[in-house]
């Protein structure tokens, strides 16, 4: 009889936005007249920019001729994404366009890259966090026991609380791989190039891999925060960066995203990661499609930069609204500026499911209660400026009669 790989029974079930669903709408069961206002969206609400789907739509026709047809690609991306992923994002950077893997989408890559890790690795990451990190730890078998907070006994948490800024600490016991997302999900805070610097520093001491998801790095407006860890001196022997095109471009559905793996890079045992990266993607993955890689293309000509930079331009002025709304009606709040995320403290130390029923009922306005990413978001709300903007002024306007 077949059985099941025992790591997935440590997992949580997955009820945490069925949960959010549920609640929601029996709320429009009982009022369908009330307007409902979704703050907490996580995903990109603008449609795809022209220049984008106009190479997608002529990359699609290229197919269909016998001349300019593609059949099976290469694995770790096209060359022609490749340059120019290197000749706009890291331009001025030691990155070879060979450095460069082509995917499709950070949250497999931030997955996946387990595959050329030992199965005994021990991983840290933050606490809040992005939940795809502790869910595929705990499923390849590193996470160990769930306890009774919820927590497992192999990772190493990094607490983020207001003490620290939400800025994750450094592992106190001896660790093998750390997950930081900066500009992060769901604090909204950026690691600035000192911090980052002092990561790489403890890397390199402790021959540690730190794994940088930098999918919100469109987002970053100041001026202190690098737009990739390889900015910083020697990242480039303890690093592996993650970036996507998801929240950059509006590619949420079309799926496109990169990595950077130096070829510098090694395991103790002097293994090249860059060389088992190469190995398990052409083993286990058939490349991005053409059109996609030909769409993410795009959006690096002239006609491409303008039209995302202006939609770029519409979420962070969001940010800006929400987060400068929040707080002058007394809420206290973090991130926002370097990333789409505002992270708010509940008042009255409500926990963040009675401040989520709160809003709900009293102003129908949905923000995503923090303790779903951790036991260290309990009693904050995640509030997204992916929502329309016309949804964030009506919110803020209804949060001024709201009476706790
Ligand atoms: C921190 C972080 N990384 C990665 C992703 C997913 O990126 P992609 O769409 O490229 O898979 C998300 C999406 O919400 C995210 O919040």
């Amino acid at each position: 009889m077949v059985k099941t790989n025992p790591h997935f029974q440590q997992l949580d079930a997955d009820y945490f936005f069925f949960n959010i669903e549920k609640r929601i709408a029996s709320q429009k069961e009982l009022y369908p007249k009330e307007h409902f206002l979704n703050l907490g969206i996580g995903d990109v609400s603008k449609p795809l920019v022209s220049s984008v789907s106009q190479a997608i739509a002529l990359a699609a026709q290229e197919m269909s001729c016998k001349t300019t047809m593609q059949g099976y690609g290469p694995s770790q991306g096209y060359s022609f994404l490749k340059q120019a992923i290197k000749d706009h994002e890291y331009k001025t950077l030691p990155i070879t366009p060979e450095e460069i893997f082509i995917s499709s989408g950070t949250k497999n890559d931030t997955a996946n890259i387990l595959d050329i890790f030992s199965p005994k690795s021990r991983i840290a990451l933050a606490n809040p966090t992005y939940p795809v990190y502790r869910d595929t730890t705990v499923m390849s078998g590193r996470g160990g026991i769930k306890r009774n907070n919820g927590n497992y006994t192999r990772i190493v948490y990094l607490n983020c609380s207001e003490k620290n800024g939400f800025k994750p600490p450094f592992p106190q016991k001896p660790v093998d791989l750390v997950y930081l997302c900066s500009p992060n999900n769901p604090t909204g805070t950026a690691l600035t190039f000192e911090e980052c610097q002092q990561w790489v520093d403890f890397a390199q001491k402790h021959r540690i891999v730190l794994l940088f998801d930098s999918a919100y790095e469109a987002f970053i407006t100041a001026h202190n925060v690098p737009h990739s860890i390889f900015e910083v001196p020697g990242a480039d022997e303890v690093a592996i960066e993650f970036k996507s095109f998801s929240k950059s471009a509006g590619f949420t559905g079309l799926r496109c995203s990169y990595m950077i793996i130096p070829q510098k890079l090694r395991s103790e045992e002097g293994h090249s990661l860059w060389e088992l990266w190469t190995r398990r993607q052409s083993t286990k993955y058939g490349g991005t499609s053409y059109p996609i890689q030909k769409g993410a293309l795009a959006t690096y000509t002239e006609q491409g930069q303008k039209e995302i930079r202006e939609i770029l331009t519409y979420y962070k002025q969001n940010a800006s609204l929400l987060q400068e709304g929040l707080g002058s009606l007394g809420f206290k709040t973090y991130g926002g500026v370097n990333a789409p995320y505002i992270w708010v403290k509940a008042p009255k130390k409500l926990s963040s499911w009675s401040f989520f029923d709160i809003l709900l009922e009293k102003t129908r306005i949905v923000a995503i209660p923090g303790s779903g990413f951790g036991s260290m978001g309990e009693g904050y709300m995640r509030f997204s400026a992916f929502a329309d903007r016309e949804a964030i002024q009506k919110a803020l306007e209804r949060l001024k009669d709201l009476k706790l």
